[in-house]
């Protein structure tokens, strides 16, 4: 039989809809012919596919190489950090009311993430909302009336114009309604940042260089690490009281190091992203300098409250602990499926 998929034809794989009453564990798991030889066994392995996403694995071995030696070593810096915090099942009771006496998860959770991203100190809490919402908590932690916010890689993603105060209403609690101005050094004409424009950029009332790693919706370039390291050293020459935040969403995981690693003094994601690994039903994070994190942490909850409060129900702590341990992997196929989109379609 022959299913048609466009111009292409392939064979249609036959799976047994039920397992025969005689079925063996063998054949009720693959095609029955697959148990008969290993010749048999790759051909119908060959059939899980279709031909041409089998064609193109092929010809992206040596990038596909190269993701798998990044997850495993991403995958292997991951399970160091649960096992420094000595990860164990009392972490993932979780707790109900204010939050205190969580059986030590909600701290493992904090330290094993800042370990992951080489912060000083991280808050992944399921209470951010999203990215946009962790984002602005680490803003509003950073800039005080009279400063500016400096977006350094063009517009940024755009649900961030809302905190900034570029667009919807005044009044709501925007970074402008606070006294805080707002300008962008537009993209260099290669999509990257703009180096001559970014070595004079920064003003003395800059209080935050924000970098978007990725890309978002934007038909721009992600920005590597080292571009971030590049940037980071840049802004900190013309003024080392400027502060440095990174949009790190869809970041995480895709290279061997992290913003916080290369000087940023603040980054911020989603857990229904990369470290959530497909599996936080929500959630996101703050990490970088200890104090800032309390900052964002203070406006997260409240001045006085802080890290220490919050409670999270059990079953979202097992996943929050369970996501970022696989993140690593699921970050690694979905950068494999992306050179597959980007090369073959
Ligand atoms: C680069 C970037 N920044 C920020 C966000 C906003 O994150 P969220 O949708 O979780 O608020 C996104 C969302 O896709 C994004 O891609």
């Amino acid at each position: 039989m022959t299913l048609t998929a466009g111009s292409l034809a392939y064979p249609a794989t036959t799976w047994p809809r039920a397992a025969p009453a005689t079925a063996t564990r063998c054949s009720r798991f693959r095609r029955p012919d697959a148990c008969a030889s290993p010749v048999a066994a790759a051909a119908a392995a060959d059939l899980a596919f279709h031909p041409e996403v089998s064609r193109a694995a092929e010809s992206l071995q040596a990038e596909f190489r190269a993701v798998d030696r990044a997850l495993a070593y991403n995958s292997s810096r991951v399970a160091a950090a649960f096992r420094r915090a000595r990860v164990a099942p009392h972490h993932f009771g979780g707790s109900t009311g204010y939050g205190h006496d969580d059986g030590g998860g909600r701290e493992a959770l904090d330290s094993i993430f800042a370990e992951i991203v080489g912060a000083e100190a991280a808050i992944v809490r399921p209470q951010f909302f999203s990215g946009t919402h962790a984002i602005a908590c680490a803003l509003f932690a950073l800039l005080r009336p009279g400063h500016e916010l400096l977006a350094v890689a063009g517009p940024p993603y755009d649900t961030l114009e809302e905190v900034i105060g570029i667009r919807g209403s005044a009044n709501v609690g925007s970074l402008k309604d606070f006294g805080v101005a707002y300008r962008e050094v537009p993209l260099a004409e290669d999509g990257g940042l703009d180096w001559d424009a970014l070595a004079c950029a920064i003003k003395p009332e800059t209080g935050c260089a924000f970098i978007q790693r990725s890309c978002g919706y934007s038909w721009r370039k992600s920005l590597s690490v080292a571009d971030i390291s590049r940037a980071v050293n840049l802004i900190k020459k013309q003024n080392p009281g400027c502060m440095v935040m990174v949009d790190n969403c869809y970041g995480e995981f895709v290279e061997t190091s992290e913003p916080a690693m290369v000087g940023a003094d603040l980054i911020a994601g989603s857990l229904i992203k990369n470290p959530g690994g497909t599996i936080a039903p929500c959630g996101g994070y703050v990490a970088g300098k200890k104090d800032l994190v309390e900052a964002a942490a203070a406006r997260l909850s409240a001045p006085g409250l802080g890290v220490e409060f919050g409670s999270t129900p059990g079953h979202v702590m097992r996943a929050l602990f369970q996501g970022l341990f696989l993140a690593p992997q699921m970050v690694g196929e979905a950068v494999k499926v992306g050179y597959y989109l980007l090369v073959h379609c």
